[in-house]
């Protein structure tokens, strides 16, 4: 969960490295640094604190080489701080690393032994020094950190310089993100795209076991074991500036108000609504599978996994299959039972989640039919999965997730209807129906938007408020969970979300007249209910703020604060209810001055277990 930048060019590398780290900051952001050739030897400016201080750094100490690495971290190994900042120096070498060696207490010990001295507690500086040990004299850097990492076992993306070849770099990957940037005349490679795209868009993705030399006009490609890999790049579509704020004061409120549009792209060319049919080739599965199958199992974390219950909803109501969700980071403990029989859908925005990758990789071994839900080309889950279906959400920069969470949706309903047609237990009028109003999303979600001022009314009204309680039915459920979840991240306050159904079972003893309640109930067939256990809380006098539909009296006359969201069908209704609340913690969060878009203790992709 950091990030990782190198740069082999001409431009003066300190400030191309800069840039690079703050596109990739949402990796992890407790310190940072850059290690750069310059006059024959290498420089390390490093700092503890967020990139800010890492700027302030260089600024006291400009350098001027034209090659170089840089890192953005989470600690995993070593708490936060400039001596365990990468780039980590041994000798002649400087490396950066992205991911957890696994054997690093015995790799340790057999250096130490050998007279190795450590100046971190990292488990990188390790790598560091055995690639010196093997870099002696006529051992290019290329051989020596194949060599070292015959010893080491566990997840890496490494890029690494020596002082002895100052016109190149050498990158591995194995488990961490990796890719390479093709420029014209200078070459780079970072943990993610974004950080590439301020000097090229045509990129190629490393896989598990290779190694690569990038110089200014090159990248030779190899296996570990010394095979060459020829692969061509790929130009991807992001643009330079989709991942900037414009004008927005944070990336999480930007990312929230590209919504309508990350819909619109995730639905393109993949709509028919004359057929009322979702476009076969756009879903990486074969109609057979769709057929063959007696159960989905939906994998993911967090976010996504909120995503996966209203998948499951869905696919039940839809495709008549039994659907069941699993938390990706118990499954992979337990000894889950798959068989070729299964669709298993793992979503994941980044593609990188460990505890979803390591559940996918069980789950393909017990023969289950893997399809992956992503928003990044070429990721660790797509290439596990035998297909894929991106979301066109766009770069989210925001750790809390938004646009991803939304796109996610529309993937998992497309997907629906897609398995009730090939099944036959969806008509094509009924279809057409479903994809009608999908479309129509975007333009209610703007509506939604627009009225972010009473939202903003609201947060003011609770920004203090230390806990807080969502429910919500049915498919508002895991809206609730998504509007908690967002709440505690961004804003450190204690949010939950219920059943609503739930709440008789425990959670009313918490209701009294401090404790907000924001219910998810717009009319769909389950307000009735809805409406019943909101009394419940208002006759403890709890405070009610209602997500209801609009020109809804009923709802409107039971709840102290309402924020409403236009009327659309039934299905539809979480791609608009979880706007209010995205905006809620957004505006809560930034009334009490926390840091939106890096929260405390997290990162955007989470490669640890
Ligand atoms: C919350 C959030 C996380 C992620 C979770 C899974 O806003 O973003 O809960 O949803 O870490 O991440 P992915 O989707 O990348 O597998």
């Amino acid at each position: 969960m950091c990030g990782i930048v190198g740069y082999v060019g001409s431009s003066r590398v300190a400030p191309v490295l800069l840039e690079g780290l703050r596109r990739l900051e949402y990796r992890g952001y407790d310190s940072a640094g850059v290690a750069v050739h310059v006059d024959g030897k290498i420089e390390i400016v490093r700092a503890a604190g967020k990139l800010d201080q890492l700027e302030h750094a260089l600024e006291a100490r400009p350098m001027n080489g034209s090659v170089g690495i840089g890192h953005t971290r989470w600690a995993t190994h070593g708490r936060p701080s400039e001596q365990n900042a990468h780039p980590l120096l041994a000798g002649d070498v400087a490396v950066v690393h992205n991911g957890i060696i696994e054997n690093h207490v015995e790799l340790k010990r057999q250096l130490t032994n050998s007279g190795v001295e450590f100046s971190s507690d990292t488990d990188t500086e390790i790598v560091a020094h055995l690639i010196n040990r093997a870099h002696t004299e006529g051992v290019s850097l290329m051989a020596a950190v194949r060599q070292a990492l015959t010893q080491v076992r566990g997840a890496y993306a490494l890029a690494i310089v020596s002082r002895r070849e100052p016109d190149c770099i050498v990158i591995a990957k194995q488990s961490s993100p990796l890719v390479i940037g093709v420029g014209d005349g200078e070459m780079l490679c970072a943990s993610d795209i974004p950080a590439l795209l301020p000097h090229t868009r045509r990129v190629i993705f490393l896989d598990d076991g290779e190694i690569a030399q990038l110089t200014a006009t090159e990248a030779r490609i190899e296996t570990l074991d010394g095979k060459p890999v020829e692969r061509a790049a790929k130009t991807v579509d992001w643009s330079p500036v989709a991942a900037e704020k414009s004008g927005f004061k944070h990336f999480m409120l930007k990312e929230i108000f590209e919504q309508p549009r990350a819909v619109e792209d995730t639905l393109r060319g993949r709509v028919s609504l004359e057929t009322g049919d979702v476009v076969d080739s756009e879903l990486g599965l074969d109609g057979e599978v769709a057929r063959q199958i007696d159960r989905v199992v939906f994998l993911a974390c967090g976010t996504s996994y909120h995503a996966a219950l209203c998948g499951r909803y869905w696919v039940e109501q839809l495709a008549k299959v039994p659907a069941h969700t699993e938390l990706a980071s118990e499954t992979r403990y337990r000894d889950p039972v798959f068989t070729s029989r299964d669709l298993v859908i793992a979503i994941s925005q980044s593609g990188e989640t460990l505890d979803t990758w390591a559940a996918v990789k069980t789950a393909k071994e017990h023969g289950a039919h893997v399809l992956a839900v992503c928003n990044v080309l070429d990721s660790a889950i797509p290439r596990m999965s035998h297909g894929a279906l991106y979301t066109h959400a766009g770069p989210e920069i925001g750790v809390a997730s938004t646009k991803c969470f939304t796109t996610q949706l529309v993937a998992l309903l497309l997907l629906a209807i897609w398995l009730g047609r090939r099944r036959d237990t969806l008509n094509s009028h009924r279809a057409a129906t479903l994809l009608q109003a999908l479309v129509e999303i975007p333009h209610a979600m703007r509506i939604t938007l627009e009225r972010k001022d009473a939202v903003h009314a609201a947060a003011r009204r609770w920004m203090h408020a230390e806990h807080m309680l969502f429910l919500g039915r049915g498919l508002g459920y895991p809206i609730a969970l998504e509007g908690a979840l967002k709440l505690k991240e961004i804003s450190y306050a204690h949010a939950e979300g219920y059943a609503a159904g739930e709440m008789k079972h425990g959670p009313i003893a918490l209701i009294d007249e401090n404790m907000p309640v924001v219910v998810v109930m717009p009319r769909d067939a389950h307000f009735e209910k809805t409406l019943s256990n909101v009394q419940e809380v208002r006759a403890r006098e709890g405070q009610v703020i209602g997500i209801i539909s609009d020109g809804d009296q009923e709802a409107a006359a039971v709840a102290q604060m309402t924020l409403s969201v236009p009327n659309v069908a039934d299905a539809v209704l979480p791609l608009v209810t979880i706007v209010p609340l995205q905006l809620l913690a957004y505006y809560i969060a930034d009334l009490k001055g926390t840091d939106v878009d890096q929260p405390r203790n997290l990162a955007k992709t989470v490669t640890v277990e």
